[in-house]
Protein backbone atom coordinates (compact mmCIF):
# COMPACT_ATOMS: atom_id res chain seq x y z
CA UNK A 1 0.00 0.00 0.00
CA UNK A 2 2.48 2.35 1.27
CA UNK A 3 4.82 1.89 -1.56
CA UNK A 4 1.83 2.32 -4.06
CA UNK A 5 0.83 5.44 -2.59
CA UNK A 6 4.51 6.46 -3.07
CA UNK A 7 5.06 4.97 -6.37
CA UNK A 8 2.43 7.03 -7.37
CA UNK A 9 3.45 10.06 -5.80
CA UNK A 10 6.48 9.63 -7.55
CA UNK A 11 5.53 9.27 -10.65
CA UNK A 12 3.18 12.23 -9.80
CA UNK A 13 6.08 14.48 -9.35
CA UNK A 14 7.93 13.31 -11.85
CA UNK A 15 4.73 14.21 -14.51
CA UNK A 16 4.70 17.31 -12.72
CA UNK A 17 8.20 18.34 -12.93
CA UNK A 18 8.37 17.19 -16.23
CA UNK A 19 4.96 19.39 -17.40
CA UNK A 20 7.27 22.56 -15.33
CA UNK A 21 10.23 21.92 -16.94
CA UNK A 22 8.54 22.00 -20.76
CA UNK A 23 6.04 24.75 -19.73
CA UNK A 24 9.17 26.81 -18.48
CA UNK A 25 10.86 26.68 -21.05
CA UNK A 26 8.33 27.46 -23.74
CA UNK A 27 8.08 30.40 -22.31
CA UNK A 28 11.04 31.17 -21.87
CA UNK A 29 11.81 30.90 -25.14
CA UNK A 30 8.78 32.91 -25.79
CA UNK A 31 10.16 35.63 -23.58
CA UNK A 32 13.23 35.76 -25.48
CA UNK A 33 12.05 35.74 -29.14
CA UNK A 34 9.85 38.32 -28.09
CA UNK A 35 12.36 40.31 -26.36
CA UNK A 36 14.94 39.99 -29.27
CA UNK A 37 12.06 41.67 -31.53
CA UNK A 38 10.10 44.22 -29.77
CA UNK A 39 12.45 46.96 -29.54
CA UNK A 40 12.84 47.51 -33.21
CA UNK A 41 8.83 47.71 -33.63
CA UNK A 42 8.09 49.69 -30.27
CA UNK A 43 10.83 52.44 -31.34
CA UNK A 44 9.09 52.07 -34.61
CA UNK A 45 5.44 53.12 -33.16
CA UNK A 46 6.94 55.26 -30.55
CA UNK A 47 8.62 57.26 -33.57
CA UNK A 48 4.72 58.00 -35.49
CA UNK A 49 3.57 58.87 -31.81
CA UNK A 50 6.21 61.61 -31.77
CA UNK A 51 5.35 62.57 -35.34
CA UNK A 52 1.42 62.40 -34.69
CA UNK A 53 2.05 64.85 -31.89
CA UNK A 54 4.19 66.95 -33.63
CA UNK A 55 1.71 67.17 -36.10
CA UNK A 56 -1.33 68.44 -33.42
CA UNK A 57 1.12 70.42 -32.09
CA UNK A 58 1.97 72.33 -35.46
CA UNK A 59 5.06 71.39 -35.00
CA UNK A 60 5.11 69.78 -38.29
CA UNK A 61 2.66 70.93 -41.47
CA UNK A 62 0.38 68.14 -42.98
CA UNK A 63 3.22 68.30 -45.83
CA UNK A 64 6.05 67.27 -43.59
CA UNK A 65 4.26 64.63 -41.54
CA UNK A 66 3.30 62.89 -44.58
CA UNK A 67 7.30 62.91 -45.61
CA UNK A 68 8.23 61.32 -42.10
CA UNK A 69 5.35 58.54 -42.25
CA UNK A 70 5.89 57.83 -45.34
CA UNK A 71 9.62 57.74 -44.14
CA UNK A 72 8.51 55.40 -41.39
CA UNK A 73 6.41 53.41 -43.20
CA UNK A 74 9.26 52.41 -45.48
CA UNK A 75 11.76 51.90 -42.76
CA UNK A 76 9.33 49.00 -40.88
CA UNK A 77 10.34 45.69 -40.24
CA UNK A 78 7.07 43.97 -41.22
CA UNK A 79 8.13 40.64 -39.38
CA UNK A 80 8.58 42.18 -36.35
CA UNK A 81 5.69 44.25 -36.77
CA UNK A 82 3.13 40.79 -37.98
CA UNK A 83 4.91 39.33 -34.60
CA UNK A 84 4.36 42.18 -32.27
CA UNK A 85 0.80 42.88 -33.28
CA UNK A 86 0.21 38.86 -33.16
CA UNK A 87 -1.14 38.85 -36.42
CA UNK A 88 -1.26 34.76 -36.44
CA UNK A 89 -3.24 35.09 -33.19
CA UNK A 90 -6.74 36.70 -33.32
CA UNK A 91 -5.88 38.93 -36.61
CA UNK A 92 -5.85 36.01 -39.07
CA UNK A 93 -9.03 34.47 -37.11
CA UNK A 94 -11.14 36.95 -37.39
CA UNK A 95 -13.63 36.68 -39.69
CA UNK A 96 -14.42 38.63 -43.36
CA UNK A 97 -17.42 40.86 -43.49
CA UNK A 98 -19.89 39.68 -46.21
CA UNK A 99 -19.10 43.15 -47.84
CA UNK A 100 -16.71 45.76 -47.22
CA UNK A 101 -13.60 45.87 -44.84
CA UNK A 102 -13.35 43.85 -41.19
CA UNK A 103 -12.06 46.65 -38.78
CA UNK A 104 -9.73 45.12 -35.98
CA UNK A 105 -9.48 46.93 -33.03
CA UNK A 106 -6.84 45.89 -30.97
CA UNK A 107 -4.28 46.92 -28.45
CA UNK A 108 -0.41 46.91 -28.64
CA UNK A 109 1.28 45.00 -26.24
CA UNK A 110 2.69 47.10 -23.06
CA UNK A 111 6.84 47.32 -23.48
CA UNK A 112 8.82 49.75 -21.99
CA UNK A 113 9.39 52.80 -24.16
CA UNK A 114 6.36 52.48 -25.57
CA UNK A 115 3.72 54.97 -24.50
CA UNK A 116 0.38 53.74 -23.62
CA UNK A 117 -1.98 56.25 -24.58
CA UNK A 118 -0.78 56.44 -28.38
CA UNK A 119 -2.18 59.89 -29.72
CA UNK A 120 -2.90 58.28 -33.41
CA UNK A 121 -5.65 55.20 -33.62
CA UNK A 122 -4.82 52.00 -35.33
CA UNK A 123 -6.50 49.44 -36.93
CA UNK A 124 -6.18 46.19 -39.31
CA UNK A 125 -8.53 46.06 -42.14
CA UNK A 126 -9.30 42.03 -43.53
CA UNK A 127 -11.08 41.99 -47.06
CA UNK A 128 -11.65 38.96 -49.18
CA UNK A 129 -10.47 38.62 -53.22
CA UNK A 130 -13.10 41.58 -54.60
CA UNK A 131 -13.85 43.32 -51.40
CA UNK A 132 -12.78 47.16 -50.93
CA UNK A 133 -12.02 49.64 -48.79
CA UNK A 134 -15.11 51.80 -50.40
CA UNK A 135 -14.21 55.21 -51.69
CA UNK A 136 -14.33 57.63 -49.42
CA UNK A 137 -12.16 61.43 -48.90
CA UNK A 138 -11.67 62.42 -44.99
CA UNK A 139 -12.62 65.32 -43.01
CA UNK A 140 -10.16 66.87 -39.91
CA UNK A 141 -7.81 63.91 -40.10
CA UNK A 142 -4.65 62.20 -41.71
CA UNK A 143 -3.92 58.72 -42.22
CA UNK A 144 -1.82 56.46 -43.48
CA UNK A 145 -2.27 52.42 -44.70
CA UNK A 146 0.50 49.62 -44.58
CA UNK A 147 -0.66 46.79 -46.74
CA UNK A 148 0.25 43.58 -44.19
CA UNK A 149 -0.69 41.17 -46.46
CA UNK A 150 -2.15 40.60 -49.90
CA UNK A 151 -2.37 42.93 -52.74
CA UNK A 152 -4.92 46.06 -53.68
CA UNK A 153 -5.29 47.85 -56.58
CA UNK A 154 -4.77 51.15 -54.53
CA UNK A 155 -6.58 54.76 -55.74
CA UNK A 156 -6.32 58.07 -54.78
CA UNK A 157 -7.46 61.11 -55.38
CA UNK A 158 -7.24 65.30 -54.44
CA UNK A 159 -10.09 66.56 -52.83
CA UNK A 160 -10.46 69.95 -54.58
CA UNK A 161 -13.39 70.92 -53.50
CA UNK A 162 -16.66 70.43 -51.85
CA UNK A 163 -20.27 71.38 -52.27
CA UNK A 164 -23.44 70.22 -50.60
CA UNK A 165 -24.29 66.90 -52.61
CA UNK A 166 -20.26 66.55 -54.39
CA UNK A 167 -17.22 66.39 -54.08
CA UNK A 168 -14.66 67.48 -57.11
CA UNK A 169 -11.99 65.30 -57.10
CA UNK A 170 -8.34 64.30 -59.28
CA UNK A 171 -6.85 60.68 -59.69
CA UNK A 172 -3.54 61.14 -58.45
CA UNK A 173 -2.35 57.54 -57.08
CA UNK A 174 -3.32 54.53 -59.67
CA UNK A 175 -1.59 51.48 -58.46
CA UNK A 176 -1.24 47.83 -57.19
CA UNK A 177 -0.45 47.55 -53.44
CA UNK A 178 1.76 45.03 -52.34
CA UNK A 179 3.04 43.40 -49.00
CA UNK A 180 5.09 46.28 -47.70
CA UNK A 181 3.37 49.03 -49.91
CA UNK A 182 1.87 52.35 -48.48
CA UNK A 183 0.48 54.84 -48.96
CA UNK A 184 -0.59 58.73 -46.91
CA UNK A 185 -3.24 61.03 -47.01
CA UNK A 186 -3.84 64.63 -45.74
CA UNK A 187 -5.97 67.27 -46.02
CA UNK A 188 -4.25 68.88 -48.80
CA UNK A 189 -3.15 65.62 -50.50
CA UNK A 190 -4.42 62.31 -51.64
CA UNK A 191 -7.21 62.64 -49.44
CA UNK A 192 -9.49 60.24 -51.31
CA UNK A 193 -8.89 56.20 -51.11
CA UNK A 194 -10.07 53.43 -52.90
CA UNK A 195 -8.30 49.90 -52.34
CA UNK A 196 -9.93 46.93 -53.77
CA UNK A 197 -8.25 43.68 -52.78
CA UNK A 198 -6.60 41.49 -55.87
CA UNK A 199 -5.52 38.41 -53.73
CA UNK A 200 -7.46 35.44 -51.80
CA UNK A 201 -7.10 37.60 -48.86
CA UNK A 202 -5.60 40.93 -48.38
CA UNK A 203 -4.73 42.91 -44.75
CA UNK A 204 -3.61 46.83 -44.30
CA UNK A 205 -2.45 48.34 -41.12
CA UNK A 206 -3.80 52.03 -40.65
CA UNK A 207 -3.20 54.94 -38.62
CA UNK A 208 -5.36 57.93 -38.34
CA UNK A 209 -4.33 61.32 -36.13
CA UNK A 210 -7.69 62.51 -35.85
CA UNK A 211 -9.23 66.87 -34.85
CA UNK A 212 -6.40 68.71 -36.72
CA UNK A 213 -8.38 71.32 -36.19
CA UNK A 214 -11.69 72.17 -34.87
CA UNK A 215 -14.70 70.25 -35.64
CA UNK A 216 -15.71 66.56 -36.23
CA UNK A 217 -12.85 63.73 -38.09
CA UNK A 218 -14.15 61.59 -39.97
CA UNK A 219 -14.83 59.70 -43.70
CA UNK A 220 -16.91 61.17 -46.42
CA UNK A 221 -18.10 58.69 -49.21
CA UNK A 222 -18.17 59.67 -52.66
CA UNK A 223 -19.13 57.41 -56.04
CA UNK A 224 -16.08 58.11 -57.63
CA UNK A 225 -17.90 57.29 -60.63
CA UNK A 226 -19.23 60.31 -61.61
CA UNK A 227 -19.37 62.99 -64.11
CA UNK A 228 -15.44 63.68 -65.49
CA UNK A 229 -15.13 67.45 -65.89
CA UNK A 230 -12.61 68.90 -68.86
CA UNK A 231 -9.68 68.84 -66.93
CA UNK A 232 -9.47 65.75 -65.51
CA UNK A 233 -11.17 66.04 -61.65
CA UNK A 234 -14.64 64.04 -61.44
CA UNK A 235 -17.43 65.47 -60.02
CA UNK A 236 -18.85 62.76 -57.33
CA UNK A 237 -21.30 62.09 -55.81
CA UNK A 238 -21.74 62.24 -52.01
CA UNK A 239 -23.11 58.73 -51.05
CA UNK A 240 -24.07 56.99 -47.22
CA UNK A 241 -21.48 54.56 -46.05
CA UNK A 242 -24.39 51.83 -46.95
CA UNK A 243 -24.70 52.80 -50.67
CA UNK A 244 -20.91 52.78 -50.71
CA UNK A 245 -20.66 49.34 -49.12
CA UNK A 246 -23.59 48.24 -52.05
CA UNK A 247 -22.05 49.60 -54.94
CA UNK A 248 -18.07 48.44 -54.00
CA UNK A 249 -17.38 47.00 -50.69
FE1 LIG B 1 -9.52 56.36 -45.19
Amino acid sequence: MRSEITRRQFKGTAIQSLLTFSLLETLFGAELFAKDIRPVTAQWLKELNTIAQDLKGTKLTQGQWKNQCEKLFNQVNLRDLLEFIDFDGRISQTPFREKGERAIRFRFPEVEGLPTNLIFGHQIFKLKQGQSVVPHGHDNMATAFLVLQGSFHGRHYDRLEDTESHMIIKPTINDTFKRGDFSSITEQHDNVHWFKTTAEQGYIFNIHVLNLNNGNSGRVYIDPNGEALNDGSIRARKISAAEATKLYG
